[in-house]
């Protein structure tokens, strides 16, 4: 599988063709200027949770794309209602639906949500999708969570993206630690550097992983790996 990351939670994956785009922050991440949003491409944009630093270009995105959304229902409800946004595809926790490109399952995340107009944003969440060309799991905006350990009952994965600033989310610590929870030893990280609450020592985090025998991925903004 293919993964761009697109700084700060934002990146996409190709799977069965489709791309899926999830949390697209870009225009107001000074990071990542130098990405066009009108060359994105996506089939799909998911939003784990209602928090501007995940949904501020989704609404463009999915325009340009005529993408579906899939979130929550409250933050689906609210493309919906508020921008008359017609294609949308509601979830709520534990729940699964299969589409073209494979399932998605909406997972468990410890975290608040709210819509940048103060919209109850429903809980937070992540996604499990699952595919013929493998498996991988995004926790979205998380602590550390005893949840994380149900995720091998449903899949095995290929790879996970996993928030790695701390302050506002799981710091590399407990990352390390839900990488074993969910018994994944390729890890994209994401959710750091952005803003100065959540700087990281990259070099430090990366070190860590490999002493457990386990990769932490940093893709620079704009990069394109294989997985
Ligand atoms: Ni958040
Ligand atoms: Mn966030």
């Amino acid at each position: 599988m293919q993964l761009t990351y697109y700084g700060h939670a934002c990146f996409s994956v190709v799977v069965g063709g489709k791309t899926l785009l999830f949390d697209p922050f870009i225009r107001p991440n000074e990071l990542a200027q130098h990405i066009d949003i009108a060359s994105i491409k996506a089939d799909y944009v998911l939003l784990s949770h209602g928090h501007g630093d995940h949904v501020a270009d989704a609404l463009e995105i999915a325009r340009n794309n005529n993408a579906k959304i899939i979130a929550n229902y409250e933050i689906a409800s609210w493309y919906a209602e508020k921008h008359q946004y017609p294609n949308y595809h509601p979830m709520n926790h534990g729940g699964s639906w299969r589409f073209e490109f494979g399932a998605v399952k909406y997972t468990y995340a410890t975290h608040s949500s709210v819509l940048p107009d103060g919209t109850y944003g429903g809980n937070p969440g992540g996604f499990l999708i699952t595919s013929d060309e493998g498996n991988f799991y995004y926790s979205g905006d998380t602590a550390l969570t005893m949840d994380m350990k149900l995720i091998p009952m449903f899949a095995s994965l290929r790879f996970a993206v996993l928030p790695i600033g701390d302050n506002f989310t799981m710091g590399v610590d407990d990352a390390l630690i839900a990488a074993n929870f969910i018994d994944c030893s390729t890890i994209v990280g994401v959710h750091y550097d952005t803003f100065g609450f959540i700087k990281i020592d990259t070099l430090a985090a990366q070190q860590k992983f490999a002493q457990q025998q386990k990769q932490l991925l940093l893709p620079a903004i704009g990069e394109t790996i294989q997985l």
